[in-house]
């Protein structure tokens, strides 16, 4: 039997046992949020941007689509075969060798062989299965930067030449924490053909760019809600962050930059020295490249005062209308619309099990923007039949209206029979 074919932005792709990537999440495809001027995604893009360009060697790539192929989403950046990141649970599969990006590392290995200046930064939209509330969307946007110094070029002279580049950047305004070394044998190694001092200043050079772009977006924030009369205390003092230990496959040593807001940490960007097997994957063999990946929707929310991550994907004129081109205002709600909770529960069997994402996705599907929030609230084990139960919660809650109560019970007889008819689950 002949599987049907998918279509993602006027492609059509074959399906297989691993297409598990759903018409609402294809409906996504073609928003190019970042591209917009107006909206805060393409508002926060637009400044990073600026920034990288006063610096100077950086192509900026904004048109990648998201379908790539598994290859350069895990393979050649060294992802391990059972990574759960590889997963049918955590990624949109197109099938078994194609897939919606997960990360904008994925452009990691194209841009290293084809661009022409020292520099890149990559914007685009991306896609992960995760579970349903105000912060997790399954389509969010990344920007991806990266900076090369050749061997062949500077020769013995390398360290002279990122410690010149060091220099020339400007002094960031925020208070920083890094209490670790550039790089630790056991808990964050190097790799082996780079020195101690290489390691050392590339590392420098990637932690102060980083803190110039999030201190200049938050600086840009500072000022605006300055001159629209805030009295936020959170806006008053220079940002504050510090850096932590980190691990991704393609990078030696890796770290995170977590920002500090209103009374917790905030982690904002994976980031670390590229490893070689990256480079050697298209070829280059003479490079030294630092790269970091940073979430744009958890600092425009924390910046615009966006209070849910589904309002980035509203095509409604009160969301809409609020933004200006290179301006960070802060949102202001039009309405709250009540939400309606509904409770699922069921008995879980070794024989029909669910993995959480794909309970998620369910609800997606069927109820798209409707669905606010899912969560476990009641697990137990039934003390004569030691039979395992779970109760999820969801609550449903328009942005833009209110729902009626039938529209709310035919959204939730929808989820209960898919659940029976996919899982084989037994509701209770
Ligand atoms: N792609 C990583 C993520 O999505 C971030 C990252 C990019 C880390 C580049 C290291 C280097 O979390």
């Amino acid at each position: 039997s002949s599987k049907p074919e998918l279509e993602i932005l006027n492609k059509k792709y074959p399906t297989d046992e691993w297409t598990n990537v759903s018409p609402s999440i294809i409906e996504l495809t073609n928003r190019k949020l970042h591209l917009k001027e107006s909206h805060p995604i393409g508002i926060l893009r637009k400044m990073f941007e600026t920034q990288l360009a006063g610096l100077g060697g950086y192509t900026f790539y904004n048109e990648f689509g998201p379908v790539v192929s598994k290859y350069e989403n895990f393979d050649v950046l060294g992802f391990p075969e059972d990574h759960v990141g590889r997963s049918k649970t955590d990624t949109y599969y197109i099938n078994k060798e194609t897939l919606l990006r997960t990360h904008t590392s994925a452009h990691e290995s194209f841009c290293y062989k084809e661009c022409k200046t020292p520099g890149y930064l990559i914007s685009a939209d991306v896609y992960r299965r995760d579970t349903v509330d105000r912060t997790h969307y399954p389509a969010f946007h990344q920007m991806e930067g990266a900076y090369t110094w050749s061997r062949t070029e500077h020769g013995d002279n390398i360290v002279d030449a990122i410690r010149r580049d060091l220099e020339a950047l400007p002094k960031p305004n925020i208070i920083v924490e890094d209490p670790n070394p550039a790089y630790n044998d056991a808990t964050n190694p190097k790799e082996e053909c780079m020195s101690d001092l290489e390691v050392e200043l590339v590392s420098q050079h990637l932690k102060r760019t980083i803190e110039l772009l999030l201190a200049n977006v938050f600086d840009n924030a500072r000022k605006a809600a300055i001159a629209a009369g805030s009295k936020d205390p959170d806006l008053e003092a220079p940002l504050k962050a510090r850096w932590i230990e980190a691990y991704f496959p393609w990078t030696a040593p890796s770290y995170e930059i977590e920002i500090w807001w209103k009374g917790e940490w905030l982690e904002m960007c994976g980031c670390g020295v590229e490893r070689q097997h990256v480079l050697k994957n298209v070829g280059i063999t003479d490079k030294i490249s630092w790269a970091f990946g940073i979430g744009l929707e958890r600092m425009a929310m924390l910046l615009f005062g966006i209070p849910d991550i589904r309002l980035f994907w509203s095509q409604d004129p009160r969301f809409l209308s609020q933004f200006k081109p290179d301006a960070v205002t802060s949102f202001k709600p039009y309405s709250k619309y009540p939400g309606t909770l509904r409770d699922v529960a069921f008995w879980v069997e070794e024989a029909t099990p669910i993995h959480e994402n794909d309970l998620m996705s369910i609800v997606r599907d069927i109820a798209g923007d409707l669905v606010e929030n899912v969560s476990l609230i009641d697990e137990f084990v039934h003390p004569k039949t030691k039979r395992a139960s779970q109760c999820y919660r969801i609550n449903y809650q328009s942005m833009d209206r209110s729902l009626t109560n039938a529209e709310i019970n035919e959204l939730q007889e929808q989820v209960r029979a898919r659940l029976v008819n996919e899982y084989g689950l037994e509701l209770r």
